[in-house]
């Protein structure tokens, strides 16, 4: 039988992601809007890309809940995207309130689904997801990790002028400027960059990759879509395939990493029924710092969530 895999927002990370997935055709698709007809219309057009392409997928497009039940996995994308001068965190009164209403109407119908969360600031909508869900976290999974790693990657392969193929890498912490790009776990073909590159570069490229979000709101006047949909679309495709993949994640850490009830990016493997391991890999003391300084920052904003959630009773 054919999985099922639900995607809330059919913006453009959510319709991109609808898209991507469409074409692995092993799961059908429901896209979830608020605006009328816009989930129905983006739906209708990628069923009909179907025959040129080459898949069956059924996508249905909706405004409300219903044809969501029984879903394995949900993809959250419904949110504001950071508009150029705006800060990830500016958007997290406005996104914490659309995440927790669309988890709540999530729940009910997919009691047994793995969200996806990926509407920002990321690790801290996680943990609206996951309180709303009431869900255990290792079915509460935020994106961030791929697609930063995914940049590095990029990066790297392009100043080496080497396939993309041979190039793995590692990004860890929240997503956000704090995040942290690990030279050391970055290979090309096994080999650490730390080998092939000089240190001043390797930091040059570490922090386009920190700011590779920023980079492209100044380019396009809102955030990136493309790279941020082939990501969710490799989480969804690991938990719907069971594959164990061994990809970077935010989730929910208790005690790993020296950091306590907090969503920050790691190693996990990812397979069926979401997270089944969080991998602790060695740091150096300047990693363990950075790691550590970039789970502060997500924790002002899990705080600054409560404060937020305190004055609005
Ligand atoms: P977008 O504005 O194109 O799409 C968002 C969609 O959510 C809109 O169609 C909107 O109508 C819908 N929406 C708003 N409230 C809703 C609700 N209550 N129920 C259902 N739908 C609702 O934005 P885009 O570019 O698709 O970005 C979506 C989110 O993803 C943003 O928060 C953005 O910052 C985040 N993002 C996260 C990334 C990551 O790596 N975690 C990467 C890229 C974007
Ligand atoms: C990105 O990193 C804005 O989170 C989004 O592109």
């Amino acid at each position: 039988m054919r999985g099922k895999v639900t995607v809330v927002g059919a913006g453009m990370v959510g319709a991109t992601t609808a898209q991507y997935l469409a074409q692995k055709d092993y799961a059908d698709i429901v896209l979830v809007d608020i605006v009328e007809k816009l989930p129905q219309g983006k739906a209708l057009d990628l069923m009909q890309a179907g025959p040129v392409v080459g898949y069956d997928t059924r996508i249905t497009g909706a405004n409300s809940y219903d044809a969501t039940a029984g879903s394995d996995v949900v993809v959250i994308t419904s949110g504001s995207p950071r508009k150029p001068g705006m800060s990830r965190d500016d958007l997290l009164r406005v996104n914490m309130n659309i995440v927790g209403s669309v988890t709540q109407e999530i729940v009910g119908r997919s009691p047994d689904c793995v969200i996806v969360v990926v509407t920002n600031p990321l690790d801290a909508m996680c943990h609206v997801a996951l309180q709303r869900s009431g869900f255990p976290s290792e079915r509460v999974i935020g994106q961030a990790g791929v697609l930063d790693s995914a940049r590095f990657r990029a990066f790297i392969a392009r100043e080496l002028d080497v396939s993309i193929e041979d190039v793995t890498a590692f990004v860890l912490g929240g997503h956000g400027d704090t995040m942290v790009p690990l030279p050391r776990y970055s290979t090309v073909a096994g080999i650490p960059i730390t080998e092939l590159l000089p240190a001043e570069r390797i930091g040059e490229i570490a922090a386009r990759t920190a700011n590779g979000g920023g980079e492209i709101v100044q380019l396009l006047g809102t955030s990136a879509y493309y790279a941020p949909a082939a990501s969710v679309v490799e989480m969804v495709d690991a938990i719907m395939l069971d594959k164990n993949r061994v990809i970077p994640c935010s989730v929910y850490l208790q005690g790993q990493y020296g950091i306590q009830d907090l969503y920050v990016g790691v190693p996990v493997k990812l397979g069926a029924g979401g997270l089944k391991q969080i991998l602790e890999i060695t740091l150096t003391d300047e990693e363990g710092a950075a790691l550590q300084r970039s789970a502060g920052a997500v924790r002002e904003l899990v705080e600054a969530m409560d404060r937020l959630g305190a004055e609005a009773q």
